[in-house]
């Protein structure tokens, strides 16, 4: 029996074209790797009216961790159903949501020995307007804002011990305390709070509309940036800019026992089908796994390495300008493994 199982869950959309490649590049320098395939999404919905079945929550508990593509979400209420990610990050309890930024030079011409953006956004991942409880009372449509300081500590935590091995050594907690300062208030006492207890570590906080205009135009002045579960949503797709965009962009959702990676894009049905969705954020979403559940971190390198030089070389999708197609991305990723 392997140390290591993956649970590969592709979903819908480019989720089936980007996970594959993702799962030969885990596959190649983790040739012990066991691969259990389960299912969940929309099309899963629409076959077996269940998003995310028994049988799939039982694989991942007994994975450990996963990889998830993305799923198919119509924008108005489904009866019976519910976004699979969100139900899994709060059955497995994957408190932390990592979204890691790095800067993408495309151009090949050096920022005039500036250094280069590399931000990690650190997302409470469990309460906030996602909890899901959403109703109507008469002619108001309300949605609850849940904030507890425990969760808020615990993300505070791991923003905070993930900022000391980090050059700059900074936490930035982003909060809109000025109009929710009940919720929000909770958020941020408890998260500076944790704070106290890392002297090497700079505090700052930053109201979120403000930093969403300076992510587009300073992102720089950015190390960790720990905020609540719809903030953390909005700014990491913000930051995804500067480092590619959406088809590079990665992601970690963290718990105790269980870690679900997942590139930041969705199922992106307007590109689908076409061998054309770039598989950096999955790959890269891979190596988080390797990062942070299974301490690899050797091989996360290796891999990370892999999909920036594969950029540098040209070999790239067309969200980056370029003409290679999915596979063929991939191929040269896992060549230069
Ligand atoms: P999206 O992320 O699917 O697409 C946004 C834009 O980014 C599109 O122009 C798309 O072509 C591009 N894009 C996305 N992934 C790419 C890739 N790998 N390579 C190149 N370009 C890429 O977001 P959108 O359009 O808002 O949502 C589409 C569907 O995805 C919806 O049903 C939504 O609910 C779902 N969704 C699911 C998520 C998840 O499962 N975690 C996250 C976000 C959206
Ligand atoms: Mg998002």
């Amino acid at each position: 029996m392997s140390e290591y199982k993956l649970c590969v869950i592709p979903g819908d959309g480019v989720g089936r074209e980007v996970i594959p490649c993702a799962v030969e590049v885990i596959q190649h320098v983790l040739p012990s790797v066991a691969i259990v395939s389960a299912d969940a999404g929309w099309d899963c919905f629409t076959r077996t009216g269940n998003a995310l079945p028994p049988a799939t929550l039982a694989a991942i508990q007994d994975c450990g961790a996963a990889l998830f593509g993305a799923v198919s979400s119509p924008s108005h209420k489904v009866e019976g159903y519910r976004s699979p990610i969100v139900q899994m990050r709060q059955h497995f309890n994957l408190y932390a949501n990592l979204r890691p930024t790095r800067e993408l030079n495309l151009s090949g011409h050096d920022a005039a020995g500036q250094p280069g953006i590399d931000l990690l956004i650190v997302r409470e991942n469990t309460q906030g307007l996602y909890i899901g409880r959403e109703y109507m009372r008469g002619d108001e449509a309300i949605a609850e804002r849940v904030i507890t300081s425990e969760a808020s500590t615990r993300i505070g935590r791991v923003a905070f011990d993930l900022a000391v091995s980090r050059l700059r050594r900074q936490v930035t907690i982003v909060h809109k305390a000025n109009i929710l300062p009940v919720t929000d208030g909770v958020f941020r006492d408890a998260v500076r709070a944790v704070g106290a207890a890392y002297p090497d570590v700079k505090i700052d906080e930053v109201l979120v509309d403000t930093a969403a205009m300076l992510l587009a135009s300073k992102p720089r002045q950015f190390d960790v940036i720990v905020s609540t579960n719809l903030f953390g949503d909005i700014l990491s797709d913000v930051a995804s800019v500067w480092g590619g965009g959406m088809g590079v962009a990665p992601a970690l959702n963290l718990g105790d026992s269980v870690a679900i990676a997942e590139p930041v894009h969705g199922s992106a049905p307007d590109i689908s089908g076409r061998n054309i969705a770039n598989p950096a954020g999955a790959i890269l979403s891979a190596a988080m796994l390797l990062r942070y559940r299974w301490k690899l971190v050797d091989e996360a390198e290796r891999v990370e390495r892999a999909v920036f030089t594969a950029i540098s070389h040209g070999i790239r999708t067309a969200d980056l300008g370029g003409q290679a197609t999915t596979s063929a991305m991939a191929h040269h990723i896992l060549d230069l493994l």
